[in-house]
């Protein structure tokens, strides 16, 4: 598969197969998520993955849109210390898509669970707290996602995105003009 259809093929994928991911398939997918950029060339991040089920059921109990995290056959927590560089977040969310690309290019499915809710700093506490529990993470870690890491059982369609005209615009900001009331 080239990026080109990888881009296009990923999906959210949370049914999965009970087919096992080796242990060599996952190290390939942080091996490539090291080579991820980020701020400064910090490389702050570190990957803790998770392949016990008991570990991957209570993950799916963090909150109820990852519940699916019990019956994947693996999981891959980014953590950081958000001291170590200002763009913590930024830095994790493209390691993450480094490796749900490079999962999807390899006939495997992921899924997101979101553990940072820059909205809500009490649901973001709790959901660190029981991530950190979990997994035994040191307090100065912080833990933007999992990521769920499986064979899909199938492929879901493509969810609505916007068309391209309704995204680009060249030179100067244009969008919406067709939208603004003719006088
Ligand atoms: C920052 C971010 C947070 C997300 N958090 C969750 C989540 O907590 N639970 C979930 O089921 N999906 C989560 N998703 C998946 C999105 O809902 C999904 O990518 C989007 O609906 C588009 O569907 P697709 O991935 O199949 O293209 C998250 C995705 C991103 C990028």
């Amino acid at each position: 598969m080239d990026v080109n259809e990888v881009l296009r093929s990923r999906r959210s994928i949370k049914n999965y197969l009970a087919t096992p991911v080796s242990r060599e398939k996952l190290e390939e997918l942080v091996d490539l998520a090291r080579l991820s950029p980020s701020g400064a060339n910090k490389n702050s991040w570190r990957f803790v993955v998770i392949t016990q089920r008991d570990t991957l059921e209570c993950l799916s109990q963090t909150h109820p849109n990852c519940k699916w995290l019990s019956s994947a056959q693996a999981g891959i927590a980014i953590i950081i210390d958000p001291t170590s560089t200002r763009y913590w977040l930024e830095d994790c969310s493209v390691a993450a898509y480094s490796i749900w690309l490079a999962a999807t290019a390899q006939g495997l499915g992921a899924a997101w669970a979101a553990m940072y809710l820059s909205d809500n700093p009490a649901e973001t506490e709790r959901r660190q707290q029981f991530v950190r529990e979990a997994l035994f993470i040191p307090g100065n870690f912080l833990v933007p996602m999992v990521l769920a890491i499986s064979y899909p059982e199938s492929l879901p369609p493509t969810k609505p995105r916007p068309g391209l005209k309704e995204v680009i615009c060249w030179n100067r900001y244009t969008l919406g003009e067709t939208e603004k009331p003719k006088i």
